[in-house]
Parts: structure tokens; sequence; C-alpha cells
């Protein structure tokens, strides 16, 4: 199997100095806590938590992501995906790594699978092309509702619609163009569900929304847009391998979080991952959440008031080059850079040298594609280094099923040490109900009357502060 591997030179104290990077003393004074906390993972396992990292080994589950497959796929030529966040960014991540960027505009023939629209937003027009787009196929639209509460207001509000619209084009066989995917026994999805008897697929329970890529949220568009799911598993297994280790010099988990600890101890509170790749630029933005939903906690787990957490930032090579890269040489020396790094493109494409007379572009005649975004890669890495910015990369020999699973796993460990080492809640994101109730006050739901009165005062928009 190819590995993705992980590189962390360039964030060492030998490549970036004493006050910018890592040093074994650091390091060494970590390698009790990632001991410990390796083993209380292990026993956390034994006793039914963290079922995230299970997921590769959920036989039962893959079975019945399958069959919802099997069962749809002959009949959809369209499949909208109604979820945010958690149950969104990973759909798009797998969607965006392993098929090609102009999926949506191949033929029926050509594609892997159905078109796939993954509605992550509320935005009116965003919505209404979309449905422009799909009515003349409604009888081949296949709606994937995805909310482990179906209470969110985004997701529930386009359930709405687009069971309508199926409702109104489809009569009293709309139901069979739906499939929900939630939490087995709780929540507001659940109970439409036993209402009006869609099938379903599960959310697994214990398994948060930014940790659930590898379940039915994530596979189940995965699959029917013809990724091979197995690999993805297999992928993420072979990671579990590798994360299990207990001495930080050998877990890549481990040492990704140690890297980021001491530095954001030094004031580097900005993580900024930039792969290389236009396929993987979307895992950029699901680690996004997977960081900063994680780790931005006010309270710790025995102190209060700890405000721990790192602003998670997504860059792509080469085009942030030209817009961020000025920033992240001479700004200030706040940020710990991920570069994602692809060793052999599906194509390398080569430069025709039909300019070689110009003397100025001679050195890209015959070249091709691949060398120079790797070049680039190299370059900018070498030039962050010349300005003391500690950098680290993620090495894909290949992007496949197997290495994109093993980048989902790793990142989510990785994400589990991180918060271990600042004694953190992980899992929970309690900062984000506020603004959850605040949508449902200003929108008329009832019980918070209270709130909608407080936000009022927010509302008002005060000439001396207008321009
Ligand atoms: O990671 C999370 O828990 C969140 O991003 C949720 O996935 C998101 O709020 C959607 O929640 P739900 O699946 O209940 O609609």
């Amino acid at each position: 199997m190819d590995r993705i591997s992980l590189n962390w030179k360039n964030a060492s104290t030998r490549a970036v100095g004493q006050q910018h990077g890592v040093s074994e003393k650091d390091l060494a004074a970590l390698a009790g806590p990632i001991k410990k906390l390796t083993k209380q993972f292990a026993d956390q396992r034994k006793a039914g938590e963290l079922r995230f990292r299970e997921l590769p080994y959920n036989e039962d589950m893959l079975d019945a992501i399958e069959s919802q497959v099997e069962h749809f796929r002959d009949r959809c030529e369209v499949l909208i995906i109604l979820g945010i966040g958690g149950s969104a960014l990973g759909n798009i991540a797998l969607q965006s790594a392993l098929n090609p960027s102009t999926y949506n505009l191949m033929s029926d023939r050509t594609r892997s699978g159905p078109q796939l629209f993954v509605l992550d937003n509320v935005d009116p027009e965003m919505i209404k092309a979309t449905i422009d787009h799909l009515t003349p196929k409604i009888k081949k639209t296949i709606v994937n509702v995805i909310s482990k509460s179906g209470e969110t207001a985004e997701t529930a509000s386009q359930f709405i619609l687009f069971r309508d619209l199926l409702q109104a084009k489809l009569g009293k066989k709309y139901k069979d163009n739906i499939l929900a995917t939630t939490d087995p026994s709780e929540g507001t999805l659940r109970e439409i569900v036993k209402a009006e008897g869609y099938r379903t697929l599960e959310v697994p329970p214990g398994v948060g929304g930014r940790f659930s890529v590898l379940s039915a949220v994530g596979l189940f568009s995965a699959a029917m847009c013809g990724i091979d799911i197995q690999a993805l598993m297999e992928g993420a297994r072979d990671m579990d391998k590798r994360v299990k280790e207990p001495d930080v010099l050998k877990n890549p988990a481990a040492m990704i979080a140690a890297v980021h600890y001491v530095l954001n101890n030094r004031g580097k509170n900005m993580s900024v991952m930039m792969p290389y790749s236009n396929a993987l630029y979307y895992l950029a933005d699901w680690y996004r959440q997977l960081w900063a939903e994680s780790l931005g906690k006010q309270n710790g787990l025995h102190k209060k008031n700890v405000f721990a957490g790192q602003t998670p930032i997504k860059a792509l090579g080469t085009t942030d080059q030209h817009s961020q890269v000025q920033l992240y040489r001479e700004g200030p020396n706040d940020k710990v850079i991920t570069f994602l790094e692809v060793e052999r493109f599906s194509s390398k494409l080569t430069i025709p040298d039909s300019m070689k007379h110009v003397q100025s572009l001679r050195y890209l005649a015959g070249s091709n594609f691949q060398s120079l975004i790797n070049s680039e890669k190299l370059g900018t890495e070498y030039a962050l280094l010349e300005s003391q910015r500690p950098t680290m990369t993620i090495n894909f020999p290949v992007i496949s099923a197997q290495t994109v699973g093993q980048f989902i796993y790793l990142y989510e460990v990785a994400t589990s040490y991180m918060g271990g080492l600042l004694d953190i809640n992980t899992y929970d994101q309690p900062a984000v109900q506020l603004g959850k109730d605040a949508t449902y006050a200003l929108m008329g739901k009832s019980g918070f009357d209270e709130l909608n009165r407080k936000i009022q005062a927010v509302a008002k928009r005060d000439k001396k502060f207008t321009i």
C-alpha cells in the first residue's frame, strides 16, 4: 500500500532556530504526556468511547451503505446532499480528492456516478440554481438529507423545500427518492423518518459530526460517485496501526499535535494547511472545522478560562503564493504551516517545447506540470525557512482512496492528541449553540422570545456608527 508520510524537519530548531522551532528537549518533555494519552485512548476504545476510531472496522455499517448504494445507483442521475458542517465537509472533501474536478460536467456515460451537489448553505440563489438544474431530471434525483439532530435550521429548511418539490413532481412516490442519514433512535429527523417511512442510514451514536466522514455520513455519497470506500477504510485501518505507537518520534498523529502544541505555546496560534494540489484543497477545509471546533475552547477539563485553540487556515499552492506568502514570510511569525504534497500525480502533463526559442521561457520547454508544482512547493518551503517560518509536509505518494483514508484518520487522531495536550474536551462544541438559538429566535421559534428581545438591540443600526 502507498503510505503518506510526515516530515517535520523544517519545524525543528535545527531548521528555524531556537525561538521558532521544536527542539529535542521540547519533545522529550512531551514524551510522557504522549505516552499517557496513547494509553488513555486505548483504554477509552476498550470502554466503548472514541467511537470514530472503530468506524474503519465496522463491516455492518459498510454493508448497510453498500445495500443503499445498490438500491439507488441505477435510478440516480443527480444526488443532492442536504447537510452542513460535519454533515457536509467530509462529503465535499472526498469527492474533490477522489473524482476529477470536472466530474459534474462529464456526460452520464463517462462519470462514475450521478452528478453530486452538496448544499451546505442556505443561500437562496445557490439553492434555486440547483433546483432549476435538477427539475427536468427530478425522477432521477435522489435527496440524501444528513442531520444527526434533524434540528439544524439550514438542513431542516432545505429538507422541507426538497421534500415538497419531490412531492409536487412525483406524487405519492416521492419517498422513494429520499434517503435520510440520522441518529438511529433519537432526534427530529428520526421522528420524521418514522412517520413518513424513508430509507435510512445511521449517523453512528457517539461519533460527532466532524469525526463522522468515515461513516454513512461521508461514505454514501462517495460510494454513489464511484469512490472505493473499502480502500478508504483500508487506508484508515493502516493509519490506525501507526497512530497507536506511544513514542512521539514514531507516531505521526502525536508528532503533528506535539509540533502544534509546542509552537502554539510560543505564540504561533495559527495553523495553515496548504495543499499543492487542487484535489486536496477541500481536505484543508475539512481540517479547518476539525481543528477549530475541536480545540477552540474557553474552559479546560481542569482549568477555567484557558481560551485554548489555534486558528486553522486553508491556503492553496501555488495559487496563494501570489496572495498569502508575502504575509507568511514577512508578517508576524505566528503560523505553523503544513504543506500537502503529491509525489506522483495521475498525469504529469508535459509543457510543450514550442517556446524554447524564447530565452526567458526556455527552462519550461519539455518539462512538466508535476515538476513545476512540486518545485514551487519546495521553493516556498525554502523561502519560508529563510524567514525562520516553521513548516511540515505531509507527502502523498499518490492521491488514492487509501492515502486519503490514511490522511483523514491521521488528522482525526492528531486532533485527539492536541486536545489531550491542551487538556480540553475535544469532542464538544458548546459555543456553537448560541448562534443556532439566535437563529431560532429570529425566525420565530417558540420559547426563544427573550433571546429575540436581546438580539433586537444588536440589530439596531445606529446612524452614529453607519457611514
Ligand atoms: O461537527 C459538528 O458536530 C457540527 O458541525 C454538526 O455536524 C453540524 O452542526 C450539523 O449538525 P446536524 O448533523 O445535527 O444537523
